[in-house]
């Protein structure tokens, strides 16, 4: 039987930087080192005051950490800089619903044109396309690995609403 939680057992909330170690902790759950995708404590608490940047944390039932989210949005445009979920909590609807906070999120703030970068091959890139984002581009060596490996980010975007 799965442990996985379910959906209504996990709640989203702001995040801050009293809540960094948490933060920290999925993420060096959730991201390789062999892509080079994961940011740093510093990189985090340097972004959080910024005009526009919100983080959020998906916590359970007993208020632990399963996911995160960290996203900004400046004028007309919004942008998710990053998104996990620790893997035992995974495909249970929490990272749809931390792209769902984003788009209702960004549009609510007057974002027009939401996007983000993934590295070509993740698996997120279908989470992503089933939220209705779109290819867009391409960076060649976005991401280098913990040992120099360098990956492709592919460009996903999205209007506000769906047309
Ligand atoms: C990507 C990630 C955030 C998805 O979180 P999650 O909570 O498992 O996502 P959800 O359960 O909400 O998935 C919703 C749907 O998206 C699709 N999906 C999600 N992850 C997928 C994967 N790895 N491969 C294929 N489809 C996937 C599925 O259709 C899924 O629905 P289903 O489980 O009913 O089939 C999680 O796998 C993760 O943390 N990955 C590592 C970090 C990362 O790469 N982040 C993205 C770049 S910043």
């Amino acid at each position: 039987m799965s442990s996985a939680p379910q959906p209504r057992e996990v709640i989203l909330v702001t995040a801050g930087a009293d809540d960094l170690d948490d933060v920290m902790s999925i993420m060096k759950q959730a991201f390789s080192p062999d892509f080079g995708e994961a940011w740093t404590r510093s990189q985090c608490a340097g972004i959080l005051p910024m005009s526009g940047v919100v983080m959020m944390l998906a916590r359970g039932g007993r208020g632990e950490a399963l996911g995160f989210s960290l996203l900004r949005t400046v004028a007309d445009e919004a942008e998710l800089l990053l998104i996990g979920v620790i893997p035992h909590a995974r495909r249970c609807g929490i990272g749809k619903a931390l792209i769902d906070h984003f788009i209702s999120h960004s549009t609510t703030w007057g974002a027009t044109r939401l996007h983000l970068e993934v590295r070509d091959g993740n698996g997120a890139i279908a989470m992503y396309q089933l939220a209705g984002f779109k290819l867009a581009g391409r960076r060649r060596n976005y991401y280098r690995g913990n040992n120099g490996e360098l990956f492709d980010a592919l460009t996903l975007v999205r209007a506000s609403r769906e047309v």
